[in-house]
């Protein structure tokens, strides 16, 4: 069965993932992803990120996406077709095929022990991309799309790579099934800051000559924003705001989005320090939290928040998660 050409690439809808926590001698369920929807069309290739501090349910999604966990609640279609219905064997050989992952640490991604090529040879034989006589040249032809040979990596083993060239290669690795997405988490998190720019620049050459979509999550607004077309906020879970890139992060709406754009990396390592540790107790606190989720924090506070769940609402050309832009916003409380 062909979808039709104007099926989505990608339907998320309400994507839920409830895991426990240890409270003592209990244990309390929380909702690490809440009700996440998004959708990527099939006609244009997009960037689309995911952004939001640590512990927000970005990775979460990710692994959803990617059919590494399954969801509690919500589904995923991919290409109009429902992903938890798909066999074992459709799930293999095309929905693995075509949405495809690059993580965080490529030095975790690939054994020290084998050599690097050893993987880009076996996906092009897993998947049939190419006859083993014509291995090399595929092979080659990929790694000249992330700016490398053949040549520079074969023989080589991951820790002969500096971190930006690993990373490229499992970039190509990606890209061997010819996938029309990829899920990269924090692809460039442990690259030195000279170089994020020069992979976050490599995914929009991606985007425009091999038509691939890729769904780039990240904690960093900067490259979000130079790079993505469209950008979703996450905070504890839920999605809070997400529409064009230069809209959400030009002139964000949700108070969330602005104290994310206007938080300033601190420079005093002690303090850094002290701030995690409080960082992760805000996180149960926010993630259990009835009301929104940000009420603690949220400067534009209002009595409403600490007891209802914001609705998601659609402000100026984007969805927001906030009650300051309803059709009947209450007041703000004095
Ligand atoms: N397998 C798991 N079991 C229980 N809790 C988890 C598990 N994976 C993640 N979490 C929790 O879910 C929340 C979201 O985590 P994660 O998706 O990794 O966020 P992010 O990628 O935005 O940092 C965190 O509070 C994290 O501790
Ligand atoms: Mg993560």
């Amino acid at each position: 069965m062909q979808p039709q050409p104007d099926t989505p690439l990608l339907q998320v809808q309400d994507l839920t993932k409830i895991f426990s926590i240890r409270q003592g001698f209990s244990s309390k369920q929380f909702h690490a992803v809440d009700q996440a929807s998004l959708v990527l069309e099939t006609k244009t290739p997009e960037i689309f990120t995911i952004a939001g501090e640590s512990g927000s349910g970005k990775t979460t999604l990710a692994r959803m996406i990617l059919g590494m966990d399954d969801p509690s609640r919500g589904t995923l279609r991919y290409k109009g077709r429902d992903v938890a219905a798909l066999t074992r064997k459709e799930k293999r050989s095309w929905f693995l095929k075509q949405v495809q992952p690059v993580f965080q640490d490529p030095f975790a991604t690939f054994s020290p022990l084998k050599r690097i090529d050893h993987y880009l040879y076996e996906t092009v034989y897993n998947y049939q991309m190419a006859s083993r006589a014509n291995a090399d040249a595929y092979i080659n032809d990929v790694l000249t799309s992330v700016g490398l040979t053949l040549h520079e990596v074969k023989g080589r083993f991951p820790n002969e790579l500096s971190g930006g060239q690993a990373q490229r290669v499992s970039i190509a690795r990606a890209l061997i099934t010819q996938p029309s997405l990829i899920v990269a988490d924090e692809p460039v998190s442990m690259l030195d800051a000279s170089l994020r720019m020069s992979i976050v620049n490599m995914f929009r050459k991606l985007k425009e000559d091999q038509k691939v979509n890729i769904l780039y999550i990240t904690h960093d607004l900067a490259t979000a924003f130079y790079s993505a077309d469209r950008i979703a906020i996450m905070l504890r879970g839920w999605i809070v705001e997400m529409g064009p890139v230069e809209k959400v992060l030009g002139e964000p709406l949700h108070p969330y989005t602005k104290n994310l754009k206007n938080s300033v990396p601190e420079a005093d390592p002690d303090k850094v320090w002290t701030e995690k540790i409080n960082l992760a107790d805000m996180e149960t606190v926010e993630y259990t939290r009835s009301g929104c989720k940000f009420a603690g924090r949220c400067p534009a506070v209002m009595d409403i928040c600490r007891k209802k769940v914001p609705p998601n609402i659609d402000h100026e050309g984007r969805m927001v998660k906030c009650f300051l832009y309803g059709d009947e916003a209450p007041t703000p409380a004095t």
